[in-house]
């Protein structure tokens, strides 16, 4: 089955109120300006929400502001997440302007140099990764968790992992290190905070062609690369796209999630349940 037509398009129009998932929840995205992120501004804004969209891209975050609305339902913040004064003024931004923060997606995350093996890693490197990716979202967290638990009406923190928050020997060390450790970090965190109602959730997606994937693979177009995860895919007939990691978002940032904490959802059609390396070398045998 060809995995090539079902693109979900990712319309800004709102949603009729009846329809909105988040309606009256503000939220803060890290990385919004760009692949996921970007993705999920778009659909938490249909949904109803208010969106600060936070990331180092200051002109494509400004830019994707202009198109999604104005300042009472949008705003961009440039905010490095390994910057701890950022991220405070990120969260800040969101209680001034808006009144409130329910949803805090620790999103933003780099993908790092792809050399495999470890005698080429570089120090800097792996350190970079793993500010961006983990310090990152824990700053996310904690400043999140300062004005959520003050204001005791719960709310909801998610990280995005990634299929390597689970699998090993294909990413590189720094990458997959990275998202283990965010799963590790969620899972903490759903226990601390569950104290004060807060739930805290991951989203683990498989590959998918945004710009951060497009330039590990050696800045591959994205046909090419859909057509890599495609042949790759356990389920068939879908190309995996960022709205389906936006939707996994809406529904845990939603009170139709509200007893669901603690989870490392997979949005990966299934890849992560399998190992096919067995029968690929088998077959491989037999077919030589
Ligand atoms: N694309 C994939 O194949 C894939 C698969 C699994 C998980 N993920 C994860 O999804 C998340 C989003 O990645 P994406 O695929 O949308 O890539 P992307 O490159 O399109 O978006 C990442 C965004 O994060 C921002 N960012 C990077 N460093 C930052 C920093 N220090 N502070 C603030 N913002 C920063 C970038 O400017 C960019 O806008 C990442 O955590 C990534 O690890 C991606």
């Amino acid at each position: 089955m060809k995995g090539s037509h079902s693109h979900l398009p990712a319309p800004s129009v709102p949603l009729p109120p009846a329809a909105q998932r988040l309606a009256g929840k503000v939220a803060i995205i890290t990385g919004g300006a760009s692949g996921i992120g970007e993705s999920t501004a778009r659909l938490f804004i249909r949904h109803g929400a208010k969106v600060v969209i936070a990331d180092i891209q200051d002109d494509l975050g400004q830019s994707l502001c202009r198109q999604l609305g104005t300042k009472d339902v949008v705003s961009y913040v440039h905010c490095d997440v390994t910057n701890d004064a950022h991220v405070r003024d990120a969260v800040d931004l969101a209680v001034s302007r808006y009144g409130k923060l329910d949803i805090m997606y620790n999103n933003a995350g780099i993908a790092g140099r792809v050399d495999s093996a470890i005698q080429l890693e570089s120090n800097d490197n792996f350190k970079r990764v793993m500010e961006v990716n983990v310090y990152g979202g824990y700053l996310g967290a904690k400043h999140a968790a300062r004005v959520m638990v003050a204001a005791g009406r719960g709310g909801v923190i998610l990280f995005t992992g990634s299929i390597a928050s689970v699998t090993c020997g294909e990413s590189p060390h720094a990458y997959t290190v990275s998202k283990h450790a965010v799963v590790g970090l969620m899972r903490n965190l759903c226990v601390e905070l569950g104290e004060h109602g807060v739930r805290v959730n991951c989203i683990s997606p498989c590959a998918l062609a945004t710009p951060l994937l497009s330039e590990a693979m050696g800045s591959a177009g994205k046909a090419v690369v859909e057509e890599v995860i495609c042949a790759s895919a356990t389920l068939k007939g879908v190309v995996p796209v960022p709205s389906d990691v936006a939707a996994a978002a809406v529904y845990l940032g939603s009170d139709e999630a509200r007893f669901v904490s603690g989870v490392n959802l997979m949005v990966d059609g299934g890849y992560t349940t399998t190992n096919q390396a067995f029968k690929i070398a088998l077959g491989n045998l037999l077919g030589a």
